[in-house]
């Protein structure tokens, strides 16, 4: 049968197809590419890194005592009471978790949920520029208008690439059609934490226009010089936010898929008037086991990031030296890398050749932009190190091999 005929026309406008076949994420693809070249795969965030010992424990020990079945659709007490006790502890934010919490199938469920429940055909919706790449589907999903703010970059003294937010400019991107701005932060790809200015100016501009806030923050703990700001606990947010953020990359288990949403209680039950009918309920057994994770000692969080931020260091310190321009990022899982000081200005040309090149997989920027138009950062990289140190040890001596004719 024709994939992409009368029958298919909603999925191809809302630009779910491509030639007739269901749109690839870059991730999937990029692995693919891995998997065939036995290249290291420094493209799809997915940690090398096993579950803190607690949390996979409670988790078997759930599955062992019989928590098999449909859970809640809301989500099992003691995870919604933890995920308010863990926003109360770390941020100061009081929330009910019988009508303020809602656990989701990760992140991704609950931003589209969020979106579906909330964004009207042709309301606008406002998210930085490059973004995560689900931002743009859930929102044609929806029906909605995808503005974008693009983000700032420049030059160090020291030769680094520099990204930032122009204030000003995402202040003037908001209209009287803004329904919800989204707040990514610590941010992917980039890893930029946005400011307190910034985030006061997004609270600001959504009260004037009242307009709704929606934060994806699923890199809160990974953060390497400075703590997380959570927008909601900004003066006057709380009341227009929805807090989302996930497990899977805090602990290591981006398989499990559990998230949550904090926010008020009528929007926690429009959200879950679009989640019951996604995936009605979420994984049971893991539910008590992220509880159990997020009830943890600060330290182990605090050591977690720490051992993250080491092999940030070995990441971005061995591509400088290999001759890419790099990004030095305050929190999350990857580094952006400018390849065009090696004589390769298409990053997504370089970036289908490099796993046969070289045998490094990395995902070209242009993935995380409308239209794959990266503008300025076509020939920007990102590349993960939440991998082993020996798998980003050997990474570089391949990159290292493939880039020394070039210098
Ligand atoms: C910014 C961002 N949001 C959401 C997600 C999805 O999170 P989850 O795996 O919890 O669905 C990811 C995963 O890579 C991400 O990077």
């Amino acid at each position: 049968m024709n994939s992409s005929g009368p029958w298919t026309r909603a999925a191809a406008a809302a630009g779910l197809l491509v030639g007739g076949e269901a749109r690839p994420t870059v991730f999937a693809q990029m692995s693919a590419k891995a998997a065939a070249h036995d290249a290291l795969n420094l493209g799809q965030g997915y940690p090398d890194d096993a579950p803190p010992a607690v949390v996979a424990e409670a988790a078997v020990e759930a599955i062992r005592g019989g928590a098999n079945q449909y859970p809640p659709g809301a989500g099992v007490a003691a995870l919604r009471e933890a995920v308010a006790a863990h926003q109360a502890a770390w941020y100061g934010l009081d929330w009910d978790p019988a009508t303020e919490v809602l656990v989701t199938t990760g992140a991704t469920e609950a931003l589209a949920a969020t979106i579906l429940a909330l964004v009207e055909p042709g309301d606008e919706v406002l998210t930085l520029e490059p973004f995560y790449d689900q931002y743009a589907a859930a929102i044609a999903l929806a029906g909605g208008v995808h503005r974008t703010v693009p983000l700032t970059s420049h030059t160090s003294a020291d030769g680094d690439l520099v990204l930032g937010v122009d204030r000003e400019a995402l202040r003037a991107a908001f209209s009287a059609r803004t329904r919800l701005v989204l707040v990514n932060t610590p941010h992917n790809p980039t890893g930029l934490m946005l400011g307190a200015d910034v985030l006061e100016a997004v609270v600001d501009e959504a009260t004037r226009h009242d307009a709704l806030i929606v934060t994806d923050e699923v890199y809160e703990h990974l953060t390497f010089d400075a703590p997380h700001r959570a927008p909601a606990a900004l003066p006057g947010a709380q009341n227009r936010t929805i807090s989302i953020s996930s497990a899977g990359k805090t602990f290591a288990v981006t398989g499990w898929k559990i998230g949550w949403i904090t926010a008020r209680p009528e929007l926690i039950t429009a959200i879950t008037g679009a989640k019951q009918w996604l995936t009605y309920a979420s994984g049971a057994p893991f539910q008590p086991a992220i509880a159990a994770g997020l009830r943890m000692d600060p330290s182990v969080f605090h050591d977690l990031a720490a051992d993250l931020r080491a092999r940030r260091d070995l990441l971005t310190d061995g591509l400088r030296e290999i001759g890419f321009r790099v990004s030095v990022p305050e929190a999350g899982y990857f580094t952006v890398a400018d390849a065009a000081p090696l004589g390769e200005p298409d990053a997504r040309a370089l970036a289908e050749r490099l796993p046969g090149e070289a045998g490094v997989v990395a995902i070209p920027l242009s993935a995380f932009y409308r239209d794959g138009d990266a503008g300025d950062a076509a020939s920007h990289l990102r590349f993960a190190f939440c991998k082993s140190r020996p798998t980003i040890e050997q990474a570089l001596e391949r990159l290292e091999s493939w880039a020394a004719p070039r210098r």
